[in-house]
């Protein structure tokens, strides 16, 4: 068969097309990101030669007229992972799974597999390791195996076709970076293959009502396969996070249509594979006898829980015209902005200093709860003059110094003396209005006071 071949041009960035090249890409403004793919008409030769029926009704209703049906939800077997998921797989729903080699994806999914397997049909693609090193990993994890189909393969076409003839319910394709379609001839990983590919596979599962989970590779730049293509295919978007040389890993949702995003799974990597962290709060709370300058403990809000962890913040005298400003595990503009307010609201100027700032544990803080505790632990720093060890910090700082309150303050609090803290320094909004036992709660309205209060 003689396919017809049609071109595009995809922007690697956002994933934007367009019929013809352009230095731009006007929806992202990104430069040169543009690349040439190869469309091709394969929906069309599958449901020829299978006909795996999709039902597309064109029939216009009322929103409320439309059948709803309770969708039930199939358990994956970890517990972090169904939290994350939103309560476990929708069937039919489609689910990428990225994160950087060595993060544990592969793991993760054999897991998952082997325990869907028990009630459900469970195929598992691999493109990347041989069917030998899937099963000596699945045996050494000591995981049943009876039920879990293994295939070797990468063409697309041939797993929809042995997909379609074995109909499994959950199938995995590890990595979508290596599968390809034999009527695009760029290489597989490229931007048009992995497009197609998930394209095809994604429609697969729509019209089957499978399970499809892809694995993708995180590129050096952080975003998922390369592209971003793949993110409004699919249905849920999973990143699986942390330090490969260390134990812990996060499993973050980026995008989930069946379920919020905010929630955090928790899983230590051990010799018997991933396991679920159920009670994640203090893990990342690892400190010393002696404690150091600039070390603070912070309360963040992970999706439906506290979690406490540890900034530390190292100033030095900058030797270089252009003072470094580095922070691992948080957001670069915004230490930039900090030091900004503390400049103009506390009086302090750390502009001629070197500036780095480390997450312990490999853990990424997303929200601005920690501003306060960044700017505290700057100074002690700065100052050198530790901060006392049963203190937590929480509190968002706005631009005129004004320390703003956050959500779930009670919460983040009855936790911080779950585990021995004794003194907070919070906004004065989140005051309890019963004290806590065991807990001096110091409440602040700007960022002076907190100075004040401390050193
Ligand atoms: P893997 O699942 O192969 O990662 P990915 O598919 O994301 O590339 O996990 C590989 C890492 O996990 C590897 O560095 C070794 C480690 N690991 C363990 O520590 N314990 C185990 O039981 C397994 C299976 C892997
Ligand atoms: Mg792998």
């Amino acid at each position: 068969m003689v396919s017809k071949l049609k071109k595009a041009f995809v922007c690697n960035e956002c994933g934007s097309d367009y019929p013809k090249w352009q230095g731009q890409c006007t929806d992202c403004n990104a430069w040169n990101t543009l690349t040439e793919i190869k469309l091709s008409s394969v929906s069309g030769k599958i449901t020829r030669h299978q006909g795996f029926s999709g039902s597309s009704d064109s029939s216009i209703n009322l929103l409320k007229d439309v059948q709803l049906e309770e969708v039930p939800r199939i358990r994956s077997g970890t517990s972090e992972l169904d939290l994350v998921l939103g309560g476990g797989f929708v069937p039919g729903s489609c689910v990428l799974l990225g994160g950087e080699p060595g993060a544990g994806k592969s793991t993760m999914l054999l897991q998952t597999l082997c325990f869907m397997a028990k009630s459900h049909e469970a195929l598992y693609v691999t493109g990347e390791e041989s069917s030998q090193q899937v099963a000596m990993r699945a045996k050494r994890l000591e995981l049943p195996t009876d039920q879990v189909q293994i295939m070797t393969e990468t063409s697309v076409e041939n797993i929809c076709n042995v997909a379609t003839e074995k109909k499994p319910k959950v199938l995995v394709i590890d990595s979508i970076q290596v599968v390809h379609l034999d009527d695009i001839t760029s290489a597989p990983g490229s931007v048009s293959q992995v497009r197609e590919s998930a394209a095809m596979l994604v429609r697969f599962a729509k019209q089957t009502n499978t399970i499809l989970i892809l694995v993708g590779h995180v590129t050096k730049d952080g975003t998922l396969a390369g592209p971003k293509v793949l993110e409004h295919m699919i249905d849920c978007s999973l990143m699986l996070e942390g330090r490969t040389d260390g134990q812990f890993r996060t499993l973050r949702g980026i995008k989930n249509r069946f379920g919020a995003v905010n929630e955090l799974g928790v899983f230590a990597m051990t010799e018997r594979g991933l396991k679920a962290v159920s009670n994640p709060s203090a893990i990342f709370l690892q400190r010393n006898e002696d404690l150091s300058s600039g070390s603070l403990v912070v309360v963040i809000w992970e999706g439906t829980r506290p979690m406490l962890v540890e900034l530390q913040a190292l100033v030095d005298e900058s030797h270089i015209g252009n003072p470094r400003r580095v922070t691992v595990g948080l957001d670069h503009n915004r230490l930039s902005m900090l030091v900004a307010v503390l400049h103009r609201h506390g009086n302090i100027l750390v502009g001629d200093q070197d500036i780095f700032i480390n997450v312990v544990g490999g853990v990424k803080i997303m929200d601005t709860s920690a501003d306060m505790a960044l700017i505290l632990s700057i100074i002690s720093s700065f100052r050198d003059k530790p901060m006392p060890r049963n203190l937590v910090v929480f509190g968002e700082v706005g631009l005129s110094g004004e320390i703003r309150p956050v959500s779930n303050g009670q919460e983040r609090l009855r936790e911080a003396v779950k585990h021995g803290f004794t003194q907070a320094i919070i906004p004065s909004a989140n005051i309890p209005k019963k004290p806590i036992q065991g807990l001096k709660v110091i409440g602040v309205k700007k960022i002076s006071e907190a100075l004040q209060a401390l050193f």
